[in-house]
């Protein structure tokens, strides 16, 4: 059985004051029945692993380098991350693949060394508006699955997040029907290629999941979690969304 997650993408937002909302969710989920996993900006990693203490949430960064140190001013690489009390970190999110030119090849590097620090690789995917109208929807899954994910992913080191590039920060999410249409075939696509370990990495459904459609889409069969941008912010919206996630399990 997959355990469910709870993952929230803070993107480029927060400083100190908003630590307070670690400390709301720790306390509202003492002890969760599903994985929770929050990526802050960098700066807040390590102050949010201290504010956290013993609690099972884990803290993730939002990429990494492909390299593990060296001269790559603003760049921050696994190992520091996993130095500063990272677990996870998110790789291939479409605002990177469209702000920085992130191919699928880059991906499957950094998830390399995501792997090689022993941090968790959230590998994120997903269509565009035009690839979605143009019916290719399935073939840009396929080809970013084959692309972004290294050899190496197990159950254990690999997480795929699946993020229709039109639905982020817009409202706007798919048909249930469709959620599952991608989902299904994100999961033939990692049993077919990673036999057992497929069967066993987490899909995380991303893109506009609120508290309001949150249950719905946790109802999809293979939908293992979210990956929740503005609505992780603040501990009042994520919170209900773990809520339907935990009635699930
Ligand atoms: P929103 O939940 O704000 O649509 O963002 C989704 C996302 O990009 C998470 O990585």
């Amino acid at each position: 059985m997959r355990r469910k997650l709870a993952a929230g993408n803070w993107k480029m937002n927060g400083t100190a004051d908003d630590l307070a909302q670690i400390e709301a969710l720790t306390a509202a989920f003492a002890a969760p029945s599903v994985d929770l996993l929050i990526c802050p900006p960098a700066t807040l990693i390590a102050q949010m692993v201290w504010k956290k203490g013993a609690h099972p949430l884990a803290i993730g960064g939002q990429d990494c380098h492909t390299a593990a140190k060296g001269a790559h001013t603003g760049d921050i690489s696994a190992p520091i991350l996993a130095a500063a009390g990272a677990t996870a970190v998110l790789v291939g999110h479409s605002e990177r693949r469209t702000d920085h030119q992130e191919t699928d090849a880059l991906v499957s590097v950094k998830a390399t060394a995501a792997y090689d620090a022993g941090l968790t690789a959230v590998i994120c995917i997903g269509e565009t508006l035009a690839e979605r109208e143009a019916g290719t929807t399935l073939d840009v899954v396929r080809n970013q699955l084959a692309g972004s994910i290294p050899d190496a992913a197990t159950a254990a080191n690999t997480v795929i997040a699946y993020e229709p590039v039109w639905a982020i920060g817009t409202g706007k999410i798919p048909t249930i029907e469709q959620i599952a249409e991608v989902h299904g075939f994100i999961r033939s696509e990692l049993t077919a290629r990673f036999a057992a370990e497929g069967e066993g990495m987490r899909v995380l459904y991303g893109g506009s999941v609120k508290p309001s459609n949150a249950a719905d889409i946790f109802a999809v069969a293979d939908v293992d979690g979210a990956l929740v941008g503005g609505a992780s912010l603040k501990a009042d919206d994520f919170g209900p969304i773990i809520t339907a996630l935990e009635a699930t399990v």
